[in-house]
């Protein structure tokens, strides 16, 4: 880890293995997240490198969305509730996806955000890709422009970043493991 704020992030970090399911090993970021210098600093790493280049935060529910609310304090711009399926009252557009562990579906309320908004999505995990994809083409159909990903934790060797830059989504991660 090269920064001190990943290694703050990092010596936080839990690996439990075998959960939700037999061969997953799960990174919990709940003591991260319980930890104010810690949130700080990870929603600080995860905007830096896209400073002034976007309007909104997507925030991918649930962990995602307490990252998004920390950055959105430290970035000044506000919060893209992307959200898992059924939960919108307004007319959304929706997209299913497949997980490290799972299917599933995210939504947005269509007329969230003025048409060419830029956003900045943000994550606890990027795994699989499949839910920061789904939030790329979610954006994308609602007229908006993916400015970048931003995760704490990038899991190597399961294709997230591949994913995402073939889509020519810039991906930033705090930490790879
Ligand atoms: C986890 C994590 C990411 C996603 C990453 O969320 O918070 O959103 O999986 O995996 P992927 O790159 O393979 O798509 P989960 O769906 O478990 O939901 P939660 O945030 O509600 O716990
Ligand atoms: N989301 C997808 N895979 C995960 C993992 N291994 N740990 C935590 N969150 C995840």
């Amino acid at each position: 880890t090269s920064s001190p704020e990943a290694a703050l992030v990092d010596g936080l970090i839990e690996a439990i293995p075998d959960f939700p399911e037999p061969g997953i090993v799960f990174r919990d970021l709940t003591p991260v997240f319980a930890d104010g210098p810690a949130l700080k600093a990870l929603a600080t790493a995860v905007t830096a490198p896209f400073e002034g280049r976007f309007d909104s935060i997507g925030g991918l529910e649930a962990r995602g969305f307490l990252i998004a609310g920390a950055a959105s304090i430290v970035s000044g711009a506000g919060v893209l509730s992307v959200r898992k399926a059924g939960k919108l009252p307004r007319a959304v557009l929706s997209q299913e996806y497949t997980l490290e562990y799972g299917t599933a579906a995210l939504e947005v309320h269509v007329d969230q955000l003025p048409k060419g908004s830029r956003v900045l999505i943000v994550d606890d995990v990027l795994a699989t890709g499949g839910t920061a994809l789904a939030a790329v083409n979610l954006i994308e159909r609602a007229g908006w422009h993916v400015a970048g990903f931003g995760a704490a934790l990038e899991l190597d060797g399961l294709g997230g970043r591949a994913k995402l830059e073939a889509r020519g989504v810039e991906t930033f991660s705090l930490l790879c493991y």
